[in-house]
């Protein structure tokens, strides 16, 4: 892969090698004169009505607070020390998807959403650490970072956010417009606003185990297969009735110990698990949907897209739709993976496609999934 200007001229491979997950990383210039992608209005729109999840941060008199979004209204542009931070933002906007899918070095399955952060002077969320990787990207004025390694992630006790007890910086950038900031998870970080600033966060996603294990063997619950009822025809009279027999656990023991899970059943709850979309995500089909066959003429002639919205993975002879999988031939392989590595298809690859591809590309454009180019 060669080397990107927005990794400070390092390979995507040198970037993982050298400092993902292990080392902090900033780049001057990352993306030379990079102006905010939506203005104020916009961003405030998101943060007021319930589409987008947002937050606002104050700290007044020293005093930590918190607001969730919807937010009923912004605390006046000449009052210092306040953060308003929308999530999702690459959901709403064409240009942050676009800014958010850069970063597709890294897995679909691995990158979650562009969060955009607007602060007025002395702004910010207070010294912490994240549980992910984080990119900041300076969008708008500047940003003071102090960071630092330290392994004491002691919290303050009682606060509405998550603040370190001890924070030991142990360096310090600040950032102008283009420049960003690679931090590994974990690593303390505080950013302050020097003047009006908008900072974007590129996040990732890391399913912790316990709620995969959790996901998992509800997802098995629906195909386990284990016939048969317990019977005892060599049942003897019991003095202990309370008891539960010897002979009953262990026939159990051995029953139960027939749900086996193959790597195929874990391929399929994992890829549904990563594609499902987030609870506040909702698919719109157009509202006068074409025909079928006006649906193929005009998608060989404009091509398909994927919604914005639309997480597609696949592995192996699985691919996986918002939540949905389908087993698919080695022939629909290819659209599919094309379709979903490059989250297009043109005219000319539509003309490969089977039918039975047709029929899960019209299904999916009148549920919004896919959009004709
Ligand atoms: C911010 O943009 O204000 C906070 C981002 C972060 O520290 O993770
Ligand atoms: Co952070």
């Amino acid at each position: 892969m060669k080397k990107l200007p927005l990794l400070g001229d390092i390979t995507p491979a040198q970037f993982l090698r050298d400092y993902w997950h292990k080392k902090p990383l900033l780049i001057r210039n990352a993306i030379p004169g990079f102006k905010p992608l939506l203005n104020m209005e916009a961003l405030t729109k998101l943060a007021t009505t319930n589409h987008a999840e947002s937050r606002l941060v104050t700290n007044v008199d020293g005093q930590w607070n918190m607001q969730h979004g919807p937010l009923e209204s912004l605390p006046p542009m000449d009052q210092k020390e306040w953060t308003m931070l929308v999530q999702g933002v690459n959901l709403f906007d064409a240009k942050a998807d676009a800014l958010l899918r850069q970063f597709r070095f890294i897995p679909d399955a691995r990158l979650d959403d562009l969060m955009v952060s607007f602060a007025t002077d002395g702004g910010g969320v207070g010294p912490h650490f994240d549980s992910y990787d984080v990119f900041l990207l300076q969008a708008q004025g500047q940003r003071r970072w102090s960071i630092g390694p330290q392994k004491d992630l002691t919290l303050v006790e009682g606060l509405p956010l998550k603040i370190l007890a001890n924070f030991k910086p142990n360096e310090e950038f600040v950032l102008n417009p283009g420049d960003m900031l690679y931090l590994p998870p974990h690593y303390a970080h505080d950013g302050i606003a020097i003047g009006d600033c908008q900072t974007y966060s590129i996040g990732f996603r890391a399913p912790s185990y316990q709620e995969l294990g959790e996901g998992f063997l509800q997802f098995m619950a629906d195909s386990i297969d284990l016939p048969g009822i317990y019977a005892d025809p060599d049942l003897e009279a019991t003095a202990k009735p309370a008891e539960i027999p010897r002979h009953m656990l262990s026939t159990i023991v051995e029953e139960m110990n027939k749900v086996r899970f193959t790597e195929e059943d874990i391929t399929i709850f994992l890829g549904e698990y990563m594609s499902e979309p987030k609870h506040n995500v909702f698919f719109t089909g157009p509202a006068k949907p074409l025909t079928v066959g006006k649906f193929a003429d005009t998608a060989a002639k404009k091509g398909l897209l994927l919604s914005r919205k639309t997480q597609m993975l696949y592995r192996g002879k699985h691919v996986f739709i918002n939540g949905e999988s389908f087993g698919v031939s080695r022939a629909d392989k290819v659209t599919l993976e094309l379709l979903a590595n490059t989250r297009a298809l043109d005219g000319a690859a539509l003309g490969q496609a089977s039918d039975d591809v047709m029929d899960a590309l019209y299904t999916w454009y009148t549920d919004g999934w896919i959009e004709l180019g």
